[in-house]
């Protein structure tokens, strides 16, 4: 799917907020639950340290406050809200929705809510619909949501996942925009042959072995198609809306690896320190990424009202997706 952003009907993100567990796992700590180092993980990854949520914290937990902070941004009540989408593949439980634990929460009672499913890219998603919805005037206040605890889902006897991931959660209001600006457009795609190469055997209705339920990964394809398309749909959304890579003023990639997102910086041509990198504080933390990456930026005022932001998601399915906004928001809360 490739689109750009109707005339006249700006959409922009108004509030933005994140954020994560207490728990710091720096990667030593790792190196004594299993086989490998700190030197391995950095060299390999780029990631230091990551969250964990507590025992007792689910997805809702977490996600809590990046909404509550996201709202405060905007100077919106959750009573004003009326959509609330929540991107994960780590919900508190399979129904009722996160996000309809959340609305409740956040007094949001005329706000259709529900979860979305499309892995790391969750995120992207999820803005593209809410984009949309506000756009055709069906929402006037929509509440987006990332957020995953991967944690939880992990097999932590297999060091070849459980370096990778963390826990966090970030939230972004759309409304339409009073100042010109906003989305410019929208790529996104799927790829459900490659499902396989990153999936969670037993977390559905097909049965599995009870020694299969964890997250399964096979790195290096992941890693082929994660360079691929994080270039070809940056390149795609940016043909779409008419723009160019010089153009850009903020890269946002998904924070899977440095090396993924070095390879991509350098194939799309895109300087150093127009990228924002956070992955080593948080490893990847799947839905919860790019907000948290877009929170980091606005909080050390690198992201800025005016400038051209460039965000591109991959992730299970597999998937991916890209989204071109003029930033219009002042000032982020981190
Ligand atoms: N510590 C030490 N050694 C390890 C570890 C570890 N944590 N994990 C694997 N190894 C070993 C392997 O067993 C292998 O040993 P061998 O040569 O004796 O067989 C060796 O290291 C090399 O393994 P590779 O898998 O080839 O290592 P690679 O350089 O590909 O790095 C990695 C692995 C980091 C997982 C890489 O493939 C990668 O980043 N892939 C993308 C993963 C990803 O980003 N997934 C999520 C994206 S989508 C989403 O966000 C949900």
């Amino acid at each position: 799917m490739i689109g750009k952003a109707r005339e006249g009907d700006p959409v922009t993100v108004t509030g933005l907020g994140c954020h994560v567990p207490e728990r710091v796992l720096a990667n030593e700590e790792l190196a004594r639950l299993v086989d490998t180092s700190d030197e391995w993980i950095v060299t390999r990854t780029g990631i230091r340290e990551r969250r964990i949520a507590a025992p007792e914290e689910a997805l809702s937990d977490i996600a809590l406050p990046a909404c509550r902070r996201a709202l405060a941004d905007a100077g919106v009540e959750g009573a004003d809200l009326d959509l609330i989408i929540v991107a994960t593949v780590t919900p508190d439980m399979a129904f009722p929705a996160s996000a309809a634990l959340l609305a409740d929460v956040l007094g949001a009672s005329k706000a259709a809510a529900y979860d979305l499913s499309a892995g790391c890219t969750g995120f992207m998603y999820a803005l593209a619909q809410a984009y949309g919805m506000v756009a055709a005037g069906l929402v006037e206040k929509a509440l987006v949501v990332g957020g995953d605890v991967l944690s939880k889902i992990l097999d932590w006897d297999d060091r070849s996942t459980l370096i990778l991931f963390g826990d966090g959660a970030g939230a972004v209001v759309l409304e339409r925009s009073r100042s010109g600006g906003g989305f410019l457009g929208f790529e996104l795609g799927a790829e459900g042959a490659g499902g396989v190469h990153l999936w969670l055997p037993g977390s559905g209705s097909r049965a599995f072995d009870e020694s299969e339920k964890h997250v399964k990964m096979n790195g290096r394809e992941v890693f082929k198609f994660a360079t691929r398309v994080l270039v070809s749909s940056a390149e795609q959304v940016l043909a779409e809306c008419g723009r160019t890579v010089e153009d850009v003023d903020l890269y946002v990639p998904h924070q899977a690896n440095v090396r993924i997102i070095d390879h991509a910086t350098r194939k799309l041509g895109i300087p150093e320190e127009k990228v924002v990198i956070n992955v080593d504080r948080y490893g990847n933390t799947s839905s919860g990424s790019i907000p948290l990456a877009l929170a980091d930026a606005a909080g050390d005022g690198r992201l800025r009202p005016g400038q051209l932001v460039l965000m591109t998601g991959m992730g299970a399915g597999l998937t991916w997706g890209s989204a071109l906004i003029e930033w219009t928001e002042e000032v982020g809360s981190a």
